[in-house]
């Protein structure tokens, strides 16, 4: 059995658009504030797997075109960016997966040093790590990329308060949160709790299913509908983040799934409240997310 297989075409293009902006971002950012004392930057990759993924054999991948069945993951194309980052943050829950990222030190030598892998739930190291850093001299790029509702809001809120972090975040709209929820409103018993945690408070639940009364025969009762669709979900998380991003959040997202099922929204967030930084944060953003497969806001 592969470690981690589950690669399809829009994990590659995923995969892709965050190594571009990684690659932009540190040649922006290389020799500032000034060439003697430069920012020290960090990539912190809190969902790393385990540097590769295996393709899955399915129809999609198949009529890829593309031969290859294992394909480099976040943290190994983060290590082969031309202007690295000073220090490299890969946190995997995983123990087994973790194992397989300690490979990447023998594989990149020259950054080894920089690599720090830590065996740990992605919410407890990010927020520590946004505590502990002095954000005076220091710059960051956080890539959260879970399967599910793992990301909590405490973890976003952590993330905002830097005031100096770019965040990629593979928000699970479809799969997380839409398909949670039934067409009558009723949200699947098991998500309940993930959701509060993801969106950091219950009424959620009033944005995304409508409440209205019908009458029949046994008289007046209350009927739940669920509302929009995987774009309207990730909306509605964009108009929740910007109330704690200073830097905002981009209006586009990348539509991500497989099989022409949306089921992850990428979105692009900046917590620095400089206009001069987050200005260029997003136009870097937006150059990376040219693409037919862009979502926006109404
Ligand atoms: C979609 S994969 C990440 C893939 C990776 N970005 C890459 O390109 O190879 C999600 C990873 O998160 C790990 N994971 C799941 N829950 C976690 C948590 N709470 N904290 C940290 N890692 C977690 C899983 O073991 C899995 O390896």
């Amino acid at each position: 059995m592969a470690l981690q297989s589950f690669g399809s075409v829009d994990t590659n293009f995923k995969l892709d658009k965050i190594a571009e902006y990684l690659e932009k971002y540190t040649t922006v950012l290389k020799d500032k504030p000034s060439k003697e004392k430069p920012f020290r930057t960090i990539f912190v990759d809190a969902f790393a797997g385990t540097g590769h993924i295996e393709r899955r054999r399915d129809a999609e991948s198949l009529f890829d075109g593309d031969a290859d069945s294992i394909i480099e993951g976040s943290a190994t194309r983060a290590l082969r960016l031309n202007n690295p980052f000073s220090q490299y943050v890969f946190v995997e829950m995983n123990a087994q997966k973790a194992r397989a990222l300690e490979k990447l030190k023998s594989d990149f030598p020259i950054l080894a040093q920089r690599i720090s892998i830590q065996v740990e739930d992605a919410n407890d190291a990010v927020q520590r790590l946004c505590n502990e850093t002095n954000w005076k001299t220091t710059r960051a790029v956080i890539f959260l990329d879970p399967f599910g509702n793992q990301v909590s809001w405490q973890t976003l809120e952590a993330i905002a308060q830097t005031q100096s972090i770019d965040l990629w975040y593979l928000f699970p709209s479809g799969l997380g949160v839409w398909r949670q929820i039934s067409k009558d409103g009723r949200v699947v018993k098991e998500a309940n709790e993930s959701l509060d945690r993801m969106f950091g408070r219950t009424d959620w639940r009033d944005s995304l299913i409508t409440r209205s009364y019908e009458v029949d025969l046994l008289g007046e009762h209350e009927v739940f509908t669920k509302e929009g669709d995987p774009n309207a979900v990730t909306e509605y998380m964009i108009s929740l983040m910007k109330g704690i991003f200073k830097g905002g959040v981009l209006d586009q997202w990348l539509v991500l799934g497989s099989h022409r099922v949306h089921k992850y929204s990428l979105i692009f967030a900046c917590s620095n409240p400089n206009p001069r930084a987050n200005q260029l944060a997003f136009r870097l953003a937006k150059a990376i997310l040219r693409s037919d497969k862009v979502g926006r806001r109404k």
